[in-house]
């Protein structure tokens, strides 16, 4: 018999972004807003992990500027996109390892600390709030991070609206394919509207190199869900060890804090 899990296929999603609107345009701009987060840390030479790759395109971008990297991602699909993005834009097939495992399961993270021993860059966009236990997955990257190293996470913003999506979300996973469509749809028009109305600007113009159709499907699929303040993630980070360097808010009020955060003492 087969079990349904209650989570999204992020796979699918990267694939069908990867194969039908990825473009030089996309890849350039997301190229910039990489190079923007990055701005305040050296890369070149650097061990740099990604956790939740998906795509593949901040492995691409930081391989391309001289880091050592690896990735892992929990869905199989993930490493199949990455190896196109990688060929697409690079021109060869893709050097560096990718693990398919969860940043959650201890084998893992052990496979991780044979590799490099820990790692000058932890990056993480997007995921840890996907993971199912947000708290400690935020927990096991930052013990990923070498002293002096550096966290970079991305995570949904706490907004009065945040639990209404979560039950979008797990609606989402749970009714058949076709209603599926439908909910796009309907949310295509409906997240049209309220972006162009908090932001004044275009909707379909993305940042980051994403696609306004494919952001829908990640948004209102992207289930597990969960989302914090600012506040709430520099003190789990910062009881770490860490130091809070840089935040960058997003445009829309339920998008992603982006974090840079360094390592600067040793906690036992
Ligand atoms: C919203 S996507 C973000 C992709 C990419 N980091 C980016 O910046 O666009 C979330 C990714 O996290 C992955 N993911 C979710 N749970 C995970 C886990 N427990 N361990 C590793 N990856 C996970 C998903 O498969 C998906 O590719």
């Amino acid at each position: 018999m087969r079990i349904r899990t209650l989570s999204f296929d992020f796979g699918e999603n990267w694939k069908n972004y990867a194969e039908k609107s990825l473009n030089e345009e996309q890849f350039e701009q997301s190229k910039k807003h990489f190079k923007e987060l990055f701005d305040q840390i050296h890369i070149k030479d650097r061990s740099f992990l990604d956790i939740g790759f998906g795509q593949g395109l901040a492995l691409v971008h930081a391989y391309n500027m001289g880091a050592k990297t690896i990735g892992i991602d929990i869905n199989p699909t993930c490493t199949e996109v990455l190896n196109f993005t990688f060929q697409r834009f690079n021109g060869a097939p893709c050097p560096f390892p990718a693990i398919t495992g969860s940043v959650l399961e201890p084998e893992v993270v052990a496979q991780l600390n044979r590799t490099y021993q820990n790692f000058d860059i932890v990056h993480s966009w997007g995921v840890l709030h996907h993971t199912g236990n947000m708290y400690k997955s935020i927990k096991i990257a930052a013990g990923l991070v070498n002293n002096s190293g550096f966290l970079v996470l991305a995570i949904y913003n706490r907004h009065w609206s945040s639990g209404f999506w979560k039950a979008v979300k797990k609606i989402y996973v749970s009714v058949p394919a076709v209603v599926q469509k439908l909910m796009i749809y309907l949310f295509c028009a409906i997240i049209f509207v309220a972006k162009f109305l908090v932001t004044f600007k275009n909707p379909l113009n993305k940042k980051r190199g994403m696609s306004f159709y494919y952001d829908v499907i990640d948004w209102v699929g992207g289930y597990p869900y969960e989302y914090a303040s600012v506040n709430e993630i520099k003190e789990a980070v910062e009881k770490y060890g860490f130091k809070l360097l840089k935040v960058n808010k997003p445009t829309t009020p339920t998008g992603c804090n982006e974090f840079v955060f360094r390592k600067t003492e040793l906690i036992s």
